[in-house]
């Protein structure tokens, strides 16, 4: 009974391990990844939010795009939240996110709390995709959207600024380019069009949008696919030769709930951004039904949402030993 194992045996096992290895040092994410080690991070970082919320109702939208532009570069690695040093150039410095993301001093609250409680153990990539589950959450209203975030993934050594100015999608580029931009991080169409949902909170800069307000394209008239009374109300806040800077509401229905009026006001050519618009005014683009499925069905939205953003949140993590537990989200351990 207790004799040794046969040759053959012996083969398979070492066969099985050589099968098994790759995927131990590139495991899946899980929910329960944390559950002995700091049971309680998802309240403490829902907690974080929730305070924060408090002073700036902007900020749960401004966390969810961190996450975004994260897990686009790179993998969800937390490459977004490294200051520039002599080694690295700042994804923050990137075309898209310069003057733009926010949300870094509440980040690294979280970081602080967590460190307090479970030191060294929650990473910095997983404090990005749990803040976007408890802003989406915290700003459901009734509706108490909320879903388990797969955990599990560990910070990056180093960031990839020219990789943050070519694979973050761009509003002026086009529903084609966007949707291969998509692609290249292997989402697809249901998630572009779920995942551009997200632009029912938060805010927009009007240098983001005003090309389409005065002089379209060349054409010297406005998009013919803006609402000419939303048109009029846009003009107001951007003038010509106003600060770029100034601030619009993505969802012009209701600017800071996570709802499915975003889609809504894009039947009503009330989208903000020329990329917003296109998803409903580009003839024969397969986005134009699932808009409208999204519009008569907000379940239908909410069940794609969180199965976008789980899988958004799964590109290429860093896994195993991989990587490493960044005591500071803003430095790479020991530098
Ligand atoms: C489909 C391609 C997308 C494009 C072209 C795009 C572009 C933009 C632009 C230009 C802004 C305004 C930034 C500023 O003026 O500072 C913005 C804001 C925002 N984006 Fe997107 N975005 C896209 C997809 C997404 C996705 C996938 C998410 C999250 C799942 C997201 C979440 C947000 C949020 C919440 C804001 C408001 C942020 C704030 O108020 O601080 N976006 N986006
Ligand atoms: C979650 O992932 C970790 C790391 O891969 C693993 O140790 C743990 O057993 C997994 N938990 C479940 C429930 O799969
Ligand atoms: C988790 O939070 C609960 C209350 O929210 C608290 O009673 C408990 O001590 C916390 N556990 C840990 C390990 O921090
Ligand atoms: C960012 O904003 C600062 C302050 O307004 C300005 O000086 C700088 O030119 C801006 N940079 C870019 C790339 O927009
Ligand atoms: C959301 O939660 C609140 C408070 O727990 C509850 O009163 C409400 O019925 C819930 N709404 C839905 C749609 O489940
Ligand atoms: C990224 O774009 C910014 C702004 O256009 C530019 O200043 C910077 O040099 C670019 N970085 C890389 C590495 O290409
Ligand atoms: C779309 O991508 C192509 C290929 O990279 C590029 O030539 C084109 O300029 C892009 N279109 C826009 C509007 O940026
Ligand atoms: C902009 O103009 C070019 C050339 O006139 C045209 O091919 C292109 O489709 C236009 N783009 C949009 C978004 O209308
Ligand atoms: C905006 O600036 C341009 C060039 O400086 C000028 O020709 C135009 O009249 C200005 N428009 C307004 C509305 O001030
Ligand atoms: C423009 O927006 C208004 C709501 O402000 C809406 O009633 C109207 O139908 C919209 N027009 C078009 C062409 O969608
Ligand atoms: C709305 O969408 C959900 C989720 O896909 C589905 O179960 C439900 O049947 C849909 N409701 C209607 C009225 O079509």
């Amino acid at each position: 009974m207790f004799s040794s194992p046969s040759k053959p045996f012996l083969l398979f096992i070492i066969i099985n391990l050589a099968a098994i290895t790759p995927f131990l040092s590139n495991a899946q994410l899980n929910t329960t990844f944390y559950a002995s080690t700091c049971p309680n991070v998802s309240s403490i970082v829902r907690n974080a939010v929730q305070q924060a919320l408090q002073s700036d109702p902007r900020i749960g939208a401004s966390l969810i795009r961190l996450h975004f532009h994260d897990c686009f570069v790179n993998g969800c690695d937390a490459s977004i939240l490294l200051d520039g040093s002599a080694s690295i150039r700042s994804e923050k410095n990137a075309a898209p996110n310069i003057n733009s993301t926010r949300g870094f001093v509440v980040v690294d609250n979280i970081k602080t709390s967590l460190e307090n409680s479970c030191p060294g153990i929650v990473s910095c990539a997983d404090i990005l995709a749990l803040a976007a589950e408890a802003s989406v959450s915290l700003q459901s209203g009734t509706s108490n959207l909320s879903w388990n975030v797969a955990l599990g993934r560990r910070d990056s050594l180093t960031a990839n600024q020219a990789g943050a100015n070519t694979s973050i999608p761009s509003p002026f580029e086009g529903l084609a380019n966007i949707t291969s931009k998509f692609n290249a991080v292997g989402l697809n169409t249901n998630d572009l069009v779920a995942l551009s949902g997200a632009h029912t909170f938060g805010r927009a800069q009007c240098r983001t949008f005003s090309n389409r307000l005065y002089n379209f394209n060349g054409t010297g008239n406005p998009d013919p696919t803006l609402n000419t009374t939303y048109l009029v109300s846009l003009r107001q806040t951007c003038p010509q030769n106003g600060s770029g800077f100034s601030l619009s509401n993505l969802d012009v229905t209701s600017p800071d709930t996570f709802d499915n009026n975003y889609f809504r006001n894009l039947q009503n050519q009330q989208g903000l951004l020329q990329s917003d618009q296109e998803l409903f005014s580009t003839a024969g683009s397969a986005t134009v039904s699932i808009v409208n499925t999204f519009i008569s069905n907000q379940t239908a939205f909410f069940e794609s949402f969180v199965q976008s953003m789980i899988n958004m949140g799964n590109i290429s993590p860093l896994t195993g030993s991989n990587g490493e537990i960044r005591l500071d989200c803003k430095k790479v351990n020991g530098s």
